[in-house]
């Protein structure tokens, strides 16, 4: 046991030097926590892991928190994956510290949702395990024990997520040295881009916390509540950022500030939008050097007019139809005493993939 997971650290040791030997190459990503089964992370330990030197001094002060932030990544990505499922762009990732591949350095609308998600997932996760009492730095948020208001009857109680030393950590942990933002659609960086984009997944968390109330009294007659602040399912956070994919704006690269419009650049961001500078590829075909997959072989819905449609996500190029043979447990009996029977029931269905 011992020999196989000194040899499986020797082969991820491996794996990250021969990623990053060549710097201009090297995109490597602490995303790549969110990949990676449970465990690795710390047996390889801070200094092996794809960290920025902030990140890795950051790691070696807070080793406890490298469970959080694993969940926090691999939260993001599945919620990624779960938000773009009918798209012909998936949130595929690959095993290699990059990820995202070509996604996470295009500077499109694709990388904007990449880093708002993950610093979601970020805080979310390191949120979720301050509530649940396993940090020492931090716990619920207190700031409104005691307080209400008694005449309508309800008081701040429970457990409120304490959503400020997430959002820190996440800051800490994911920006570059604070750098003059820009507040307008002129001069960007990839840098400063995707520095804007970490910070509206960072507020997505923060605007979909709600309000949850337990009810005291006599016989449930709520005369007393007792409420506290929560942070909204993960799923919700996803939602809400991909609408804000659905309406992200353009703005200009600075290193490219010649080919873009003059007459838009003097307009405001709003901290809200995400912004992007490149337009996206089709993500039609496949296309190895920029990685991205194509949509040969996905699944399509032949009566969907949305993104999953046959005719949208095969690009018109047409799709096949298979026949799936379907095996079903149905008609399911109780029998007394104590277990319950069923049939197997055989369906064919027609499938569709793309061409
Ligand atoms: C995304 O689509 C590709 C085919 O284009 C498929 O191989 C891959 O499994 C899909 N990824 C996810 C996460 O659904
Ligand atoms: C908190 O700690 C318990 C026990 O160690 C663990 O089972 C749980 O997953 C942790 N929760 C989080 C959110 O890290
Ligand atoms: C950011 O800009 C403000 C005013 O434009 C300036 O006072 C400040 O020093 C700048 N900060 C950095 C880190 O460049
Ligand atoms: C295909 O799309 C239609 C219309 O949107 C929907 O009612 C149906 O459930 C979908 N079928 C599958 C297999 O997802």
């Amino acid at each position: 046991m011992e020999r196989r997971s000194r040899a499986v650290r020797h082969l991820c040791t491996l794996t990250l030097l021969l990623v990053c030997v060549c710097p201009l190459c090297c995109r490597a990503s602490w995303m790549w926590l969110g990949v990676t089964s449970a465990g690795v992370p710390e047996k390889l330990g801070c200094s092996n892991l794809p960290l920025s030197h902030k990140q890795r001094d950051l790691c070696r002060k807070k080793p406890y928190l490298l469970p959080g932030i694993q969940d926090g990544a691999q939260l993001a990505i599945a919620e990624c994956q779960s938000q773009f499922r009918y798209e012909r762009w998936n949130c595929s990732t690959s095993q290699d510290t990059t990820v995202f591949g070509y996604e996470l350095t295009s500077g499109t609308k694709e990388t904007a949702f990449i880093y708002a998600v993950m610093a979601a997932g970020l805080v979310h996760a390191v949120t979720r395990s301050c509530s649940q009492g396993n940090m020492t730095e931090c716990g619920c948020d207190g700031r409104l024990q005691g307080s209400g208001s008694a005449a309508e009857g309800w008081h701040w109680g429970g457990c409120s997520d304490h959503i400020q030393y997430g959002t820190w950590f996440s800051r800490k942990f994911i920006d570059n040295a604070a750098k003059n933002m820009s507040t307008t659609r002129g001069g960007y960086t990839l840098s400063t881009m995707n520095q804007h984009n970490t910070e509206v997944g960072r507020q997505a968390i923060h605007r979909t916390m709600s309000t949850h109330c337990r009810c005291h009294g006599v016989s449930g007659s709520c005369a007393v509540k007792t409420c506290w602040r929560t942070m909204a399912a993960f799923e919700h956070v996803g939602a809400y950022l991909k609408d804000r994919y659905e309406h992200s704006v353009q703005v200009s690269d600075r290193s490219r500030r010649k080919i873009r419009k003059k007459d838009q650049r003097g307009l405001p961001v709003d901290k809200q939008q995400l912004i992007f500078f490149n337009k996206s590829p089709n993500y039609c075909l496949e296309d190895q050097r920029r990685g991205i997959a194509g949509t040969r072989g996905r699944r399509c819905n032949r009566t969907s007019t949305g993104p999953d449609g046959c005719n949208l996500l095969c690009c018109g190029r047409g799709y096949n139809t298979h026949v799936v043979r379907n095996v079903q447990r149905c008609e399911c009996k109780f029998v007394w005493c104590c277990y319950v029977r069923c049939r197997r029931c055989e369906s064919m269905n027609d499938m569709h993939t793309c061409k």
